[in-house]
């Protein structure tokens, strides 16, 4: 049985204030301990939320790392080493917001998610398609595409220590979500896909549905047989609507 996780991306929101208000709206609610539940603060934030959390089950992420997992001279980047000693034990890779506005290609993403793993970090790898691939009916080949990458470059079995997250481009932060049976279409691909290299990493590994998961669809969604929990935005940014999502998952 894979264990269900719920995370928070709280992308580029927040000012040291509205943290700390999050931090105990958080302490606020009865979590499941059934499940993993973690929150991704903008980097500036990391030690205020590790320190404000302690006293919680709650894991802390990122949304991003350098290409290098060691500190050294990489302007503006924060290394891997350094999530891992601010307490951090999740990353986010390949987020649609940084593969399609930052521009990050399949390359920079592999050394990242190797970054990522070399420090005993968990790489959360987000694949999904845009609306026009959807359209087109290529959102099975874009995401085996983008999963390919990884494997082709580490092999399968670099997602034993890995969560998968499909984020159809059009869900996130559109208030479109995928229907529960749509999501289950590709997470049940991703999982076909991994099969065939190993059925055993493909048992093994979380798959995560994103794209505006709120408290009122997220039921539907984390029944569905292949769909092992949420990545969230924008309603991970409310306290008690996060805490609700986990109680369903
Ligand atoms: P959303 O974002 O829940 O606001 O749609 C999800 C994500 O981008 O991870």
């Amino acid at each position: 049985m894979r264990r269900p996780m719920v995370a928070g991306n709280w992308k580029m929101h927040g000012t040291r204030a509205s943290v700390a208000e999050l931090i105990e709206g958080l302490y606020k609610q009865s979590l499941p301990g059934s499940v993993d539940i973690a929150v991704m603060p903008p980097s500036l934030f990391t030690c205020q939320v590790v320190e404000g959390l302690k006293a919680t089950s709650i894991i802390v992420g990122a949304q991003d790392a350098a290409i290098q997992a060691e500190q050294g001279a990489l302007t503006g980047e924060v290394a891997s080493s350094q999530l891992a000693d601010a307490g951090c034990k999740l990353v986010l890779v390949g987020h649609s917001e940084r593969r399609q506005l930052i521009g990050e290609q399949d390359d920079v993403l592999n050394k990242k998610f190797a970054a990522i793993q070399a420090k005993g970090l968990t790489p959360v790898l987000c694949v999904g398609e845009t609306l026009e691939e959807r359209k087109a009916g290529q959102t099975l080949e874009v995401v085996g595409r983008q999963l390919d990458s990884v494997i082709a470059e580490f092999g399968v079995n670099a997602l034993v220590n890995a969560v998968i997250a499909y984020e159809p481009v059009w869900a996130i932060g559109t208030g479109l979500t995928a229907s529960p049976q749509e999501a289950q279409e590709v997470h049940a691909a991703i999982r076909a896909q991994l099969a065939k290299e190993n059925a055993e990493v493909a048992q093994g590994v979380r798959l995560l549905y994103g794209g505006s998961v709120k408290a009122a669809n997220a039921v539907e969604l984390f029944s569905m047989p292949d769909i092992d929990g949420g990545l969230i935005g924008g309603a991970s940014l409310n306290a008690d609507e996060f805490g609700a999502i986990c109680r369903a998952a």
